[in-house]
């Protein structure tokens, strides 16, 4: 079934929630969503739709010409159907229209399977942050992909797009 992307509205934000703690050991409670909607302009968010329910959604802000994924997610019942890289590719499309260069992201050093997706689309490890998430002390990876303005991951994007679902 076709993902339908769209910005995301506070009344997403109940669902949202919903897959947050379902996807996440610390969380963010809805009061951050509203917050990050209403008031912080650097701010941009997307959800991904089936029939009308949000079972995706994903983040990043834009200062200048550099970006970051705040958050990513896909319900659980939904992974493995490309949603997961539908929304990165919808993130990268928001950061680069908006003239972003760069793109960095956290990621936990066992969360195999969102830096396979990261590294798919030519994201690189450039630092670890040492017990950087607090519930277990675990590591970030700070992973940075670019230069999103060059041909070169106008390539990759393209054809890596070429074989999504429509
Ligand atoms: C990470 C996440 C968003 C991926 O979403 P998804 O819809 O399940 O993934 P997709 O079907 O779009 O897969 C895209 C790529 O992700 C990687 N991937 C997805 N599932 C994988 C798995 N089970 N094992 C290994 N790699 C996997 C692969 O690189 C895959 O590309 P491929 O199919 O060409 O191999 C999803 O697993 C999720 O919500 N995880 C919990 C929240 C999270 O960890 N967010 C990232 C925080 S940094």
């Amino acid at each position: 079934m076709n993902l339908s992307l769209e910005p995301m509205l506070p009344a997403d934000i109940p669902d949202v929630v919903r897959i947050e703690r379902e996807s996440f050991s610390t969380t963010w409670p809805g009061d951050a969503f509203h917050t990050e909607l209403q008031t912080n302009r650097l701010a941009h968010y997307y959800v991904g739709k089936i029939d009308g329910t949000v079972v995706a959604y994903g983040g990043i802000w834009v200062i200048m010409e550099d970006s970051h994924i705040t958050t990513i997610a896909v319900d659980p019942r939904y992974r493995g159907r490309k949603y997961g890289e539908l929304l990165l590719v919808k993130l990268l499309d928001e950061a680069v229209s908006r003239g972003a260069a760069w793109m960095t992201l956290e990621v936990r050093e066992s969360n195999l399977i969102a830096q396979n997706l990261y590294r798919k689309y030519g994201f690189t490890t450039v630092s670890t942050r040492r017990g950087y998430y607090t519930d277990n002390n675990e590591n970030a990876l700070v992973m940075w992909a670019g230069n999103l303005k060059s041909d070169l991951f106008a390539n990759r994007l393209r054809s890596l797009r070429s074989l999504l679902p429509a």
